[in-house]
């Protein structure tokens, strides 16, 4: 007991100087990485009135996370574990080797003309080319944007014509299960119909499938690579941009979350210990992919800034081969961290209930297993808990963080865990609950999850050349507020419980989508008049989209027909990974009498969930209608 409360004493101390001196106290923690030169000022405003960090320091982060520690003593540190059951690899990369690496490819990249300020699209599967590739752009001050593989075409496209990029990297295939995924020819149709088109594309030929190239355009990125002479890390400022990484929002435009360099490192450095409890030299495994925010920070920078080996894995929980690959791996290579999404949990307990794989491995490394990407059920944290017997850590970020908001700041020391809840609030997050107007929310009333500016380093400082949307989007509903688009509530001690999004936005097996996107694509559809696309809950997945669609007048197409149309068209767009399997047709869409969609009492119904109908509601008939139609398909649990 006294431990517990001496443990929460420090959290809180810690906590309460990074509100009330934050200037102090990113200064300090601005310390303990090797700036070129230092900063003139820790926090302050640019000319837009956006708050930024670290103003005056320049600094490389491709340095501070490789040739920094193989000039302090980490040389021969392994730096990189590739494990690849899909491919059946394991290859292991000192901090020297990928530093000369990444030194050579940035020299290539630079023969073709990429420096400081020029944007390259990386669009690869989780293979260490695709982080030499990162940390290459970093390297020469380039801003690199990865597009997650498993995205199709289009999504392609939109990011290539928003970024502009002067290259785009990429591989012949993916490999998902034992499906080999040609990405190339993915590649060639999205530069088909973007309207800007990159000077070139370097192509990884993978030997599973060899990609068929355009002379001129595309090159061999292991020739590029032998060619190439080293390149020097090239100084940036702090506030210039790491990375733009595209994320969904309402709408069919990605926001292009925009990283900058000094705030980043900071946050990033400072993260691995006080949140995941790791020390340099540690094995620290995030099993995501590169293309999202957690790879992005979790497996390639942070780890490495920090001096810890990182552990690149491709392949997925189960079937690869097997419901004990995570087990093996964290044996293999010591793991003393794994950090994962709830899902990739779920997935192994429906395969492997008792937990029967584990008990032929080793587990004796793992000091924590963090979740994160969605919701936590409960069921989930006590399986794992129970048959991991370590803490198991619940923790809520977004891409627009960069990196955790609420977590349990391990660091510090363990607090009790409350499942349902993602723990305290971060150094640096002042996270608070408001109502509609604005108004702070009194303990366990749940509402809009705000947090007070100024961010911490390492937050989104705007979008990517949208000043303006990021205001609308972000700042706007609350002034002196970012709106982080979360619903939830706080308890009386101060425990966070994130309870979902409250906009359109969803989670499908830790992918972050839209449906406002996807209800434009199925509108485009010439036989629906209009249509919602909501987020259910999916007992693997955490949430999946369903259509409901209106047809126009007088159309004849069949129920099935326009089903599998939509689910195609969804697949073809955005690609398999939005996992669209399901578009009912109803007679109207239930709205108020002003014309709003009632989509979180369409998501009620699915969802088996209680619900009050609106006095404004246009015509409360639909919503039977609506519930039969999904019990008679058996979607969702409305059938209970
Ligand atoms: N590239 C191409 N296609 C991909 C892909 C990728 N990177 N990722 C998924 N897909 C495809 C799948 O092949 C599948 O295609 P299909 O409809 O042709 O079969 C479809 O997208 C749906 O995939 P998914 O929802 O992932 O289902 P699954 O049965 O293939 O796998 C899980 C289920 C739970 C094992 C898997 O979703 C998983 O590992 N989830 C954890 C994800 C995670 O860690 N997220 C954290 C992000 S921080
Ligand atoms: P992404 O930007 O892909 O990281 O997705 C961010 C969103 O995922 C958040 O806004 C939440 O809705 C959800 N999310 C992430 N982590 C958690 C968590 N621990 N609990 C509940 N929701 C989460």
């Amino acid at each position: 007991m006294e431990k517990e409360k001496q443990i929460h004493q420090t959290y809180a101390a810690a906590y309460a100087q990074s509100i009330t001196d934050p200037e102090g106290f990113w200064g300090e923690q601005a310390k303990q990485i090797a700036w070129f030169r230092e900063p003139e000022q820790v926090l302050s405003k640019d000319e837009k009135g956006f708050y930024r960090w670290f103003k005056g320091g320049q600094l490389n982060t491709a340095y501070l996370a490789l040739d920094y520690h193989v000039e302090n003593g980490r040389a021969n540190q392994t730096a990189l574990i590739y494990d690849s059951p899909v491919t059946d690899t394991i290859r292991k990369y000192t901090y020297t080797e990928l530093r000369d690496l990444v030194a050579k490819f940035a020299g290539g990249l630079s023969s073709l003309g990429v420096g400081k300020g020029d944007t390259v699209v990386i669009y690869m599967p989780v293979i260490p080319e695709a982080m030499i590739a990162m940390l290459a752009c970093a390297r020469l001050g380039a801003i690199h944007s990865v597009v997650f593989g498993g995205f199709a075409p289009h999504e392609l496209t939109v990011r290539i014509d928003d970024a502009q990029p002067k290259v785009v990297i990429s591989a012949s295939c993916g490999i998902e299960f034992d499906k080999h995924i040609p990405y190339k020819p993915l590649l060639d149709e999205a530069l088909q119909k973007s309207r800007h088109k990159p000077n070139h594309t370097i192509i990884l030929q993978r030997p599973y499938v060899e990609a068929t190239m355009q002379p001129g355009r595309d090159l061999d990125y292991n020739e590029l690579l032998q060619n190439a002479t080293p390149a020097d890390c090239v100084p940036v400022d702090a506030h210039d941009p790491l990375y733009i990484l595209y994320t969904s929002g309402t709408t069919g435009k990605p926001k292009g979350i925009v990283r900058d360099n000094g705030g980043h490192a900071v946050a990033l450095k400072y993260s691995m210990k006080a949140v995941y409890g790791v020390d340099p030299g540690d094995v620290f495994w995030a099993a995501s992919d590169v293309g999202w925010a957690v790879g992005h920070s979790y497996l390639v920078y942070a780890p490495l800034i920090h001096g810890c080996t990182t552990v690149l894995f491709e392949g997925k929980p189960v079937r690869t081969p097997d419901a004990g690959t995570f087990w093996r791996v964290i044996q293999e290579h010591q793991v003393k961290v794994l950090f994962t999404a709830p899902t990739a949990i779920r997935a192994i307990k429906k395969e492997d209930p008792e937990g029967t794989y584990k008990t032929k491995y080793n587990l004796s490394s793992l000091k924590y297993l963090f979740l994160a990407g969605e919701r936590c059920d409960s069921a989930t944290y006590y399986w794992a808990k129970d048959m991991l017997k370590v803490p198991v850590i619940d923790h809520w970020w977004q891409t627009e963080s960069g990196w955790p908001m609420v977590a349990n700041m391990v660091g510090y020391g363990l607090i009790q865990p409350r499942p349902g809840s993602a723990g305290k609030p971060v150094c640096g997050y002042k996270v608070e609950i408001l109502g509609e107007e604005g108004q702070a929310l009194i303990p366990a009333q749940e509402g809009y999850v705000a947090v007070k500016l100024p961010l911490p380093p390492g937050c989104l400082p705007t979008l990517w050349q949208d000043d303006d949307r990021f205001s609308k989007s972000y700042l706007e509903r609350f002034p002196g507020y970012y709106m982080t688009g979360d619903g939830g509530y706080i308890d009386e001690d101060g425990y966070v419980y994130i309870m979902g999004r409250i906009d359109d936005v969803i989670n499908v097996s830790g992918h972050r989508l839209s449906t406002g996107e996807m209800e434009e694509m199925v509108s485009s559809h010439p036989a629906v008049a209009e249509c919602a696309v909501i987020g259910i809950s999916d007992e693997l997945r955490g949430q999946r989209p369903i259509g409901l669609v209106v047809l126009k007048d007088g159309q004849t197409i069949s129920e099935s027909d326009i089903e599998r149309e939509l689910i195609q068209l969804i697949r073809e767009k955005i690609g398999a990974v939005a996992y669209f399997r399901s578009a009912l047709v109803i007679k109207r869409l239930p709205k108020t009498r002003s014309g709003k969609i009632l989509r979180k009492i369409m998501r009620n119904i699915a969802d088996g969930e209680h619900y009050a109908i609106p006095s404004t509601i246009d015509d409360p008939a639909i919503l039977t209608e609506i519930h039969d139609s999904l019990r008679e398909r058996k979607i969702g649990n409305a059938f209970l």
